[in-house]
């Protein structure tokens, strides 16, 4: 299927200048002023990966979904298009605005606005973040993910996996359905939630660096009310990350150390619990009406750990040998 990453985001909001504090002293992100009520922000070597618009209504938001190129992006508004979807393809003006060479539009059964576009612009300048942070995970896993609320499940797959091609990572349909989708070996791009409203939930960003994240959290506690949901560790992408109040009403997952997903072996399969391993005490809270208030429940998962998931050069593996570890690890004695 033509879809590659996710791309951008872009949120209508009339605090310009709030998220433009938020995105770069708290996130790390690089601010460009695009002029008109609009400001974009790099997180790596492309022009903008998130912008935020003075003329978007408040809450608004739109969705860049990437794709290989010209014929890439022509094949996918014909395959819209024959299943009945309405494609716009956009002039060269908004694809400027963008920083693409080219772009559609179109919108999910939800009403959020999609656009799929190829040929990201990439700066002339090295990314300089806005605070100390050695940068985000990108490139071919996209800028991060989101969730999102949407009234019908069903037919929100319908679209997303069955006409878009989105894989299932995996599922819970209790107490509330939710299934994570993937494009790219990052466990997840989207997460559908079954909820009442359509609202966009949250966007993840992750980190390279374990102490960016840390030092994030220190800098969020120092105001009040700024985090919405404590450090925790999710079960199904492994992800270490806690959440911020953005200045809308949506949150920012600040993440580090995502598993990745090969479609070679990968299997969907049903989760029993979306509890975390530990932590994220406040995410049912901020989900509103969907599942049940309270912090989260204790996990029901068999498992309750899992190894950490690193990169070449952000680890060192320790030389020490302990005889105990050694035979708990290989299940000697059932104690790990
Ligand atoms: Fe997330």
């Amino acid at each position: 299927m033509e879809i590659q990453a996710f791309g951008y985001l872009g949120i209508g909001t009339a605090k310009v200048e709030d998220w433009t504090g938020f995105a770069t002293g708290l996130l790390g992100l690089q601010t460009m002023d695009r002029g008109g009520g609009m400001r974009a922000f790099r997180m790596d070597d492309r022009k903008q990966r998130l912008f935020v618009d003075a003329g978007m209504a408040d809450g608004e938001r739109l969705f860049g979904w990437e794709v290989a190129d010209a014929t890439a992006l022509d094949a996918l508004a014909a395959r819209l298009q024959r299943a009945g979807v309405a494609v716009r393809r956009e002039a060269g003006a908004l694809a400027d605005q963008r920083c693409v060479g080219g772009l559609i539009s179109f919108h999910d059964p939800a009403g959020n606005r999609l656009e799929a576009f190829h040929g990201a612009q990439i700066a002339d300048t090295p990314f300089r973040p806005g605070r100390d942070i050695a940068g985000f995970r990108t490139g071919p896993q996209g800028m991060g993910h989101t969730l999102i609320t949407v009234p019908r499940i069903d037919t929100a797959l319908a679209f997303y996996r069955d006409l878009l091609g989105f894989r299932i990572s995996d599922f819970i349909r209790a107490p509330v359905a939710a299934y994570f989708l993937h494009v790219n070996a990052r466990h997840h791009s989207l997460a559908l939630v079954e909820a009442p409203h359509s609202v966009l939930h949250h966007l993840l960003i992750e980190y390279f660096s374990f102490d960016d994240v840390g030092q994030g959290y220190d800098i969020a506690q120092a105001e009040a009310e700024r985090i919405a949901v404590k450090l925790g560790r999710h079960p199904n992408d492994l992800m270490l990350s806690y959440y911020l109040r953005t200045p809308s009403d949506m949150l920012v997952e600040c993440g580090w150390g995502g598993r990745e997903v090969d479609d070679a072996t990968w299997q969907p399969h049903e989760m029993a619990s979306v509890g975390s391993f530990w932590g994220h005490q406040g995410l049912f809270d901020t989900l509103g009406d969907g599942p049940p208030p309270g912090d989260m429940p204790p996990p029901v998962v068999e498992i309750q750990r899992a190894p950490l998931q690193v990169m070449e050069g952000n680890y060192e593996r320790m030389s020490g040998v302990c005889p105990w570890w050694d035979a708990a690890k290989s299940g000697a004695t059932g104690g790990a």
